[in-house]
């Protein structure tokens, strides 16, 4: 979606999240704001524990299973807290004796701090010793944990580890960035979570994909809110949800199925970051950040090439005057990172390699 604002100069939108969301989405939920589904109320002012409530809930749970072809030994629930109170809830509700983390930036660094709270967690591989550009290899997952923590995209770094690994223990990941971007098969998975605020939907809300059989494990005593059970059983309904969040999420899956799925923007988001890596490779004024073996479909990050440091400013002047938003690199890595997730269209990456590929002229 391009976006446009007063003066009707076209926005391209690469922030990490919250980030570019489909303008059907966003139109639905205007709308909603002023008449929900025709009951003459704001989405945000009907009650919870309506029939018409009950049915956005209903399809969107339905959405989140025919999307990601969630098996039926699978429970989707919808949470506050954001991706980082998942961190704790993962360890509360399955660390009992050893837990390991593959610890691949800062948010996997996060995860791994809240289950080391509660019990013995460690990283069983790291790549802090290279900034994080790289996903860790040829390590071995102990046998004897009881649960194998993964950050399956590396929004600061540009790093994604983009298959389903095999894990003798049960395997949890972290997919807030690369959630419902390629097929995933959930069965290999004990635990998948996220926020929504990339691939589906606003900022607000987080989901948690659980196999059933997990949980019940621990010994602890697991507060009422930071049990799993609670909100399973509940259905997302055991407090107040944040409905205007779930609302837009289940737009944002409505426009996703709409266009064809997850396999069909798995295809375009693999032709999306390869058009700007390859851009990244040819031109003379910039350098990927990331191994090339690891880099992220959903946040591309580079630099100034050696020697060309001191235009750093420059570039991200040139670019924002072209209408390109939100490719600052992280404040804990610098340089430039283009987030394009699901809802980035085509027309922005283009245009993102016409700025690189201008500006390059201007200095050569
Ligand atoms: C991979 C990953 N995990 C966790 C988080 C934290 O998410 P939240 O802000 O929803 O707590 C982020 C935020 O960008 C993230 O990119």
């Amino acid at each position: 979606m391009v976006q446009y604002h007063t003066t009707m100069k076209k926005v391209y939108n690469f922030n990490a999240g919250p980030c570019v969301l489909p303008q059907q989405a966003i139109d639905a939920a205007v709308e909603a704001l002023k008449d929900f589904n025709h009951t003459g109320l704001s989405v945000i002012s009907v009650s919870h524990r309506t029939k018409e409530w009950e049915s956005v809930m209903n399809e969107c749970r339905g959405l989140w299973r025919e999307l990601l072809h969630i098996p039926d030994n699978y429970d989707i629930i919808f949470l506050g807290g954001g991706a980082s109170l998942q961190f704790l809830y993962v360890a509360m509700n399955l660390l009992e004796n050893k837990a390991g983390y593959l610890e691949t930036g800062v948010w996997a660094k996060k995860a791994l701090k809240e289950a080391k709270g509660l019990g013995n967690a460690f990283a069983v591989a790291s790549s802090a010793d290279k900034t994080f550009c790289y996903i860790p290899k040829g390590y071995e997952i102990p046998a004897d944990l009881d649960y194998f923590h993964i950050t399956t995209n590396n929004t600061i770094y540009g790093t994604e580890i983009k298959y389903d690994m095999d894990s003798p223990v049960n395997l949890v990941a972290d997919m807030s960035s690369d959630i419902m971007s390629r097929p995933v098969d959930v069965s290999k998975y004990a635990i998948i979570y996220g926020g929504a605020q990339k691939n589906v939907g606003p900022a607000g809300v987080a989901f948690a994909i659980i196999r059933k059989d997990i949980l019940g494990k621990v010994s602890r005593y697991i507060p009422t809110m930071l049990d799993y059970r609670t909100h399973i059983d509940g259905e997302s309904m055991f407090n107040t949800p944040p409905v205007f969040s779930i609302f837009v999420m289940n737009e944002t899956l409505k426009w996703l199925k709409g266009i064809g799925g997850v396999e069909a923007i798995h295809e375009i988001n693999e032709r999306k970051a390869a058009m700007l890596y390859e851009e990244i490779d040819r031109n003379s004024m910039f350098i990927g950040t990331a191994a090339k073996e690891d880099r992220s479909i959903m946040n591309v990050c580079f630099v100034m090439a050696p020697g060309k440091e001191a235009l750093q400013d420059e570039f991200m002047a040139f670019a924002k005057e072209r209408g390109m938003t939100g490719i600052k690199g992280h404040r804990s890595v610098g340089g430039f990172r283009a987030s394009i997730y699901n809802a980035c269209p085509i027309e922005a990456v283009e245009a993102l390699i016409a700025c690189m590929k201008e500006f390059e002229e201007i200095h050569r």
